[in-house]
């Protein structure tokens, strides 16, 4: 992998690290994981098919020019995936949302946090999320205080991985790309921020190959808590 500074601490130099949110701060099949009493053994093949809709269209509204915003493509991709599994009720598809809105948070996404706000460094989310989506996940998964600032691809009118959205962090952060450091666990995400410049870590927790893109992260962790580490903190 490119990008080593020092053996010890490959990631040296970076002043912010900027991090992906669904996936990657944000546990995306924690809602359908809590309402598992009421789906049953469809909770999982809801998780996996919802998450894989909701992505498809992103880009595929990126590509046709017709943006909508995160919480309504997410709503979309439930009824998607809620009448392909046979699931039909609209009390249990207000609840999914509702607890799409206060997703768990990996175990060791505030402890990771901490320690590189301890280090020095700026921290953000820069997500496909809709504002009031991240800001809802971000307080009630106690990361909000740890935060400077949280950019959504709302404010450029396109999904990841448009080079539009990676630059947000460059123009919000006034930093330079190689003092970014964007953390995603999701390895298309990984390439296309490669692909605006900016460093990368891949938070490859499921052990997947890499993604056959162009581009590769600098780093490839299994868990956030690898993170300080890397940077010297
Ligand atoms: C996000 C999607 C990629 O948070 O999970 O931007």
């Amino acid at each position: 992998m490119a990008g080593l500074d020092s053996p010890g601490a490959p990631l040296q130099g970076v002043r912010a690290a900027v991090f992906d949110a669904y996936g990657t701060l944000f546990d995306v099949a924690s809602a359908s994981e809590r309402a598992r009493e009421a789906l049953g053994a469809k909770w999982q093949p809801l998780a996996e098919l919802w998450r894989a809709k909701q992505l498809q269209y992103t880009w595929l509204r990126s590509l046709m020019g017709r943006h909508a915003d995160f919480w309504h493509v997410t709503a979309d991709a439930l009824d998607f995936a809620m009448e392909s599994l046979g699931v039909e009720d609209a009390g249990l598809r207000a609840r999914l949302m509702s607890l799409y809105e206060r997703l768990g948070a990996y175990p060791e996404a505030r402890p990771a946090l901490q320690a590189l706000r301890d280090a020095g460094l700026a921290l953000a989310i820069l997500s496909n999320g809709a504002p009031r989506m991240l800001a809802a996940a971000s307080e009630a998964a106690g990361l909000a205080p740890l935060l400077d600032a949280v950019l959504s691809v709302e404010a450029v009118g396109i999904y990841k991985p448009s080079p539009a959205v990676y630059r947000l962090a460059l123009d919000r952060l006034h930093l330079w790309p190689n003092e970014i450091l964007f953390v995603s666990a999701n390895g298309w995400d990984a390439c296309g921020a490669k692909a605006a410049g900016l460093r990368v870590a891949w938070c490859n927790r499921a052990g997947q190959p890499p993604e056959r893109l162009p581009e590769r992260p600098d780093v490839q962790v299994r868990s956030l808590a690898e993170l300080p580490a890397l940077v010297g903190a």
